[in-house]
């Protein structure tokens, strides 16, 4: 693409599915504003996909269907390419292709960024072309560019973030109606909340695709999906959630990025998030992105993190963005995925600092709070309360009772090493249950 303006901007979409096809209807539905506001027109020239004969909604006569991806690559009125057809083979080639063609490239694809992004920044810098990212984080949620333009004032000090609609979705409704992760899962399945498969978002490896992203963004700092320590929501217990709500919390999949004197603490956990708190009341499919600037103090962004027509807006805003300025986007793709020089240290999972619930299944007879007590005492980690309930009528033939315990702030290892030793030492009927708990600015604090 010559940055010379010509009266139409064409756009070659690789994939026409949920995302592709609100990107055709923005652009058809907006043409004439758009047209209006920057002088020239955008429009959808080309589109792949793999099956054609599949129904879709009603698709221009100027966007010529194909299965061809090098017809789109090679078409000459195409200008921009949009990856939205997911996944790392052939997304990646095709983008790296289209970069070498002289195309600008706009992708939602985290998974390909989170651990492919090098190769795709350098050949973007190799080809002076720009790679946009707005909607591969939090859906419609202008995050990308709030964070390299409207907070380039700041060193980003710490990110808290929910960032996968299922998994909220699917807590907000565990939480509401005190039911049961499986019970929830289908449900979210049947509303078309949760994919057949749900497992990238269940395990969290969805959330930390993103995370990857944001990290890179804010802090130049380059990491796989591998380096961040992650757990999903897919064995959360109603127990847990009902605890958590009595001590004042509800549980959500958190994100989380902290700069520490010893470096940059990166984790993906369900954790306790106190009541009232801004992350806290973000519910369902929502996203929540909250951001820590040295200057500015607290941001919370918020809003819908997936679906067709928030993507579509965020694909569409890159569109704008390279319509309007395309130097200002090849510029910020320069800064992005280089070979790491001083880049800030990871820190390492067990040197996390974390406050935490712990749930124990316990033999109901004297002496075993006690008991736990000690070990967690030896390990460094403090008690700040205790729920224990007397057991209720139809508990009472039970050998075992729950008992909950939230301990001030120590390190991961500490944890791990004390729940290691309750689990040697004391034969509970099942595993201990240990989340985060956050403050109320989604710090540990
Ligand atoms: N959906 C969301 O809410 C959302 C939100 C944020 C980011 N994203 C990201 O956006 C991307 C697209 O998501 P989506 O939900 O729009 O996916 P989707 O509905 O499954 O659509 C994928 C499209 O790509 C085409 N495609 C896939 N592989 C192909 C291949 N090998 N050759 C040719 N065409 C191929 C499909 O063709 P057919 O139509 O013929 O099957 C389909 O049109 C993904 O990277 C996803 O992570 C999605």
């Amino acid at each position: 693409m010559s940055d010379v303006k010509r009266p139409v901007l064409g756009v070659g979409l690789l994939g026409l599915g949920t995302v592709g096809q609100g990107v055709v209807r923005i652009l058809e539905d907006r043409a004439a504003d758009f047209e209006a506001r920057l002088g020239r027109r955008l429009s959808v020239v080309a589109a792949l996909v793999r099956d054609p004969a599949k129904s879709r909604e009603r698709v221009p006569e100027h966007v010529r269907v194909t299965t061809d991806p090098m017809s789109v690559l090679t078409d000459p009125s195409v200008d921009i390419v949009m990856e939205v057809m997911g996944g790392i083979d052939p997304a990646g080639k095709l983008i790296r292709q289209a970069l070498r063609m002289g195309k600008h490239v706009i992708t939602a694809n985290k998974a390909l960024l989170a651990d492919h992004g090098e190769e795709i920044f350098q050949t973007a810098r190799e080809a002076d072309r720009a790679v946009c990212f707005e909607a591969a984080v939090g859906g419609g949620i202008p995050i990308i560019q709030a964070l390299r333009v409207g907070l380039a004032a700041n060193r980003i000090v710490s990110i808290s973030a929910i960032l996968n609609g299922t998994c909220n979705f699917i807590l907000t409704a565990m939480t509401r109606a005190g039911r049961d992760y499986g019970e929830v899962l289908a449900e979210a399945q049947k509303l078309g909340y949760a994919e057949a498969d749900p497992t990238l978002d269940v395990d969290g490896t969805d959330t930390a695709h993103k995370l990857a992203v944001l990290v890179q963004v804010a802090f130049g700092r380059k990491v796989t999906t591998s380096e961040i320590s992650r757990r999903g929501i897919d064995r959360l217990e109603a127990a847990d959630i009902r605890f958590a709500g009595e001590l004042g919390y509800v549980v959500k999949l958190l994100a989380r990025a902290r700069v520490r004197p010893e470096g940059l603490e990166l984790r993906v956990a369900p954790t306790l998030v106190p009541k009232g708190s801004q992350l806290a009341d973000i519910s369902d499919a929502y996203n929540a992105i909250r951001v820590e600037g040295d200057a500015v103090g607290d941001t919370l962004f918020s809003g819908r993190g997936a679906g067709m027509l928030p993507t579509a807006s965020a694909m569409v805003s890159d569109l704008i963005g390279l319509a309007v300025d395309p130097r200002f986007r090849v510029r910020q793709t320069e800064e992005l995925w280089r070979p790491a020089t001083n880049a800030i240290a990871l820190v390492s999972p067990d040197e996390f600092r974390m406050r935490a619930y712990l749930r124990f299944q316990i033999p109901d007879r004297p002496g075993e709070l006690a008991h736990l007590a000690r070990i967690l005492g030896e390990n460094g980690i403090s008690i700040a309360s205790v729920i224990q309930h007397e057991p209720m009528a139809d508990e009472r033939e039970q050998a075992s009772v729950p008992l909950v315990i939230m301990t001030h702030t120590a390190t991961a290892g500490a944890m791990r090493l004390a729940l290691d030793e309750i689990a040697r030492t004391c034969r509970l009927p099942s595993e201990p249950v240990c989340l985060e708990v956050s403050g109320h600015t989604g710090r540990d604090d």
